[in-house]
């Protein structure tokens, strides 16, 4: 028999799904008035849009539709560099317009807001970085590409979260010790997976910390065959208990690739629109992010990718605003172990 508690947890599980997305705030005709000034734009200012799978629905659309991209921070970082067009509209968050800025620098970088932010590039101040990395002076330096330009100029290594095991396994080969910034959850999966003796930065990321393994269990319940799919960036306990770990790219080819018909994703919802697409009549459900007591039971949004719209890429393209520019200095120093992670990837 249910105790109450279970009950109590089915309750939240089932208000869980209740729970709508916000809706759109624009009507289809001024949605569409949008998009038709954004693709001429795009044409006639040379520029493609470089989009995360965390942006809303229509920013992903009209990146495919206009043969931008939608992909993961490494496939951003990739495409940005190969594609001809002058200007990047980067849809993302601050760090990955940086990253296409020191690997491009001959192109001009807009971003809907350079407000768009990141936890955990906000908790890794470079200053106090290098401060913590001079002290150790014999651990190689591997940082996370949700960092500041200098932050990864101080690096030996970039890494991303779909190539981060490759890397580490690569330095554990060599014997080599690691520190580990900024995201301390990353770094214990890694640490755990490749035994690498790693120093961990104490950073972490607001939206991933969120996902409870508690919540998660009770959702197991209403759906018993539901496979679990986890971001690295989640807490410990979450990753125990999931069925498949990756980055974002990673964590779309297992929603095709596993046999479940139902699938529990712990990372951003806007994740919903390529999976769905990926594997379509598939069920997908939010990983639950509330503790008992809370009143929001999944807040799995990014709030600064949130701050991506139709209105502000629109803007950027017609008023140049919003541009990314960094230090030529800086540039310089954090090239080498970016593209030091780029041309590992294609090894
Ligand atoms: P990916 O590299 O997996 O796209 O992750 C970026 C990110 O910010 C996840 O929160
Ligand atoms: Fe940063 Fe987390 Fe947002 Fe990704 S989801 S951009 S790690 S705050």
């Amino acid at each position: 028999m249910l105790s109450k508690q279970d009950i109590d947890d089915r309750i939240l599980v089932q208000e869980h799904f209740a729970h709508e997305h916000l809706p759109q705030q624009m009507g289809s005709a001024e949605i569409e008035a949008y998009k038709d000034k954004i693709r001429r734009l795009l044409i006639e200012k040379d520029a493609c849009l470089v989009a995360h799978y965390y942006t809303d629905d229509l920013i992903q659309q009209l990146a495919d539709e206009t043969g931008g991209c939608v992909a993961d921070s490494l496939e951003m970082a990739r495409f940005g560099s190969r594609h001809s067009a002058s200007t990047l509209i980067v849809a993302g968050v601050r760090f990955m317009g940086e990253t296409a800025k020191i690997l491009n620098p001959e192109k001009r970088i807009l971003m809907p807001t350079l407000e768009a932010t990141c936890s955990l590039d906000i908790g890794c101040p470079a200053d106090e970085f290098a401060a913590f990395c001079d002290q150790h002076p014999d651990h190689e330096v591997v940082v996370y590409a949700n960092t500041s330009a200098a932050v990864k100029a101080r690096a030996d290594w970039v890494v991303t979260s779909s190539i981060a095991l490759q890397v580490a396994e690569h330095l554990a080969d060599q014997g080599k010790k690691i520190i580990w910034a900024p995201d301390k959850h990353l770094g214990e999966y890694i640490r755990k997976e490749t035994g690498v003796d790693m120093l961990l930065w104490d950073g972490s990321c607001i939206v991933h910390e969120e996902f409870k393994a508690k919540g998660i269990l009770d959702l197991k319940q209403v759906y018993p065959d539901a496979a679990v799919l986890v971001h690295p960036e989640s807490p410990d306990a979450v990753v125990e208990i999931a069925d498949a770990v990756g980055s974002t790219s990673q964590l779309i080819k297992s929603a095709q690739e596993l046999p479940n018909e139902t699938l529990i994703v712990a990372t951003d919802r806007g994740i919903f629109y390529k999976m769905q697409q990926a594997a379509p009549g598939k069920r997908f459900l939010e990983a639950p992010t509330g503790g008992s007591g809370a009143a929001c039971r999944s807040c799995a949004h990014c709030p600064w990718m949130a701050m991506n719209g139709l209105d502000n890429i629109l803007s950027a393209l017609e008023n140049g605003t919003d541009e990314i520019l960094v230090d030529e200095d800086l540039m310089v120093r954090a090239r080498r172990p970016l593209q030091r992670m780029l041309d590992f990837s294609a090894s």
